[in-house]
């Protein structure tokens, strides 16, 4: 079973959170994968703007650091739940530690995920598999778990998806495009079924950005990754917070970025699965 461990300095001190709120609920923004990345930049942005957080990783050592570092100007500490996300009864189990700690959510944001660099048929089945676990089936559950009290809350949700939404299929890199492009259709989907309910959600979709994704995905030397254009995790944070607050449902941080998402629906399908095919096989691995 995950552990899932709240800091006990956390727990019911946040007046400005119970104030906004009316009660002894702390209203908190849970936000997965804090520990690193575009995740931990999420977690400085909210804090930065006056929310209660509660964040989530593997990753106990980095949660600790990024709490303390989050509580020393005197704002609230978030609440930390160590848990992997692929376990087996896991967001239940954070529902529960949620409530225990007399937290709910009113922001959720689903940023944990992860990808792999390879062809389909040559890349470990069970690891891909982790993939749809990851990044669909916590992000549905995550959302579902939490949808009741995020629209008692007239809240709103950030999922983190991926220019690679965008693209018609990602040969070298299957399966991660594939999550991306479900969470964007998700995310779609439920931003009009929700409006009417009070409920924002927004899909952030940043491109090539520098972060421990590229080694979990097992990105090679052979490309010179520091030429290629890219956005800060900073940027792409605050590009997210932005346009959450605002109820946008798609962010795509980077005029780059923003230029492919406007010109792929014109360029044939042909042409873009060979382009990207030959951009991941220059990522690949050197063989
Ligand atoms: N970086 C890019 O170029 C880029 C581009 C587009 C979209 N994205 C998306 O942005 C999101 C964040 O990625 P990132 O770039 O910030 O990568 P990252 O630095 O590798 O961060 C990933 C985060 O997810 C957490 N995580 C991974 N597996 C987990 C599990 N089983 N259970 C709980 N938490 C888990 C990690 O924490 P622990 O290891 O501590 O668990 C870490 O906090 C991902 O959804 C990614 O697909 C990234």
């Amino acid at each position: 079973m995950s552990e899932a461990v709240f800091t006990d300095a956390g727990i019911g001190e946040s007046a400005d959170a119970q104030a906004r709120s009316g009660t002894k609920t702390r209203r908190v923004t849970v936000i997965t994968g804090a520990s690193g990345g575009i995740g931990a930049d999420l977690a400085r942005v909210f804090a930065r703007h006056g929310h209660d957080l509660a964040l989530i990783a593997r990753s106990r050592a980095a949660l600790e650091a990024l709490a303390g570092e989050i509580a020393a100007p005197g704002g609230p500490r978030p609440l930390l739940l160590v848990v992997d996300l692929l376990e087996r009864g896991a967001i239940p189990q954070i529902a529960a530690e949620l409530e225990a700690a007399g937290a709910s959510p009113e922001i959720l944001v689903n940023n944990a995920g992860f990808g792999l660099i390879g062809p389909a048929a040559s890349l470990d089945p069970g690891e891909q598999l982790a993939i749809v676990d990851l990044n669909i089936r916590a992000v549905v559950e995550m959302t579902l778990y939490f949808l009741p009290a995020i629209r008692a809350a007239h809240g709103k949700i950030l999922n983190v998806a991926s220019v690679a939404a965008y693209f018609p299929g990602g040969p070298g890199m299957a399966a991660y495009y594939a999550s991306k492009s479900f969470i964007l259709s998700f995310s779609l989907a439920l931003s009009q079924e929700l409006r009417p309910h009070g409920v924002t959600v927004s899909a952030l979709c940043p491109g090539y950005t520098k972060t421990g994704f590229q080694a979990r995905a097992g990105f090679g030397p052979n490309l010179d990754l520091a030429r290629l254009p890219s956005t800060t995790a900073m940027q792409v944070a605050e590009a997210g917070y932005a346009g959450l607050i605002v109820g946008r449902r798609e962010v795509v941080p980077g005029f780059l970025n923003k230029l492919s998402v406007l010109l792929l629906p014109f360029l044939p399908k042909a042409v873009v699965l060979a382009v990207i095919s030959r951009l991941q096989q220059n990522r690949a691995p050197l063989r």
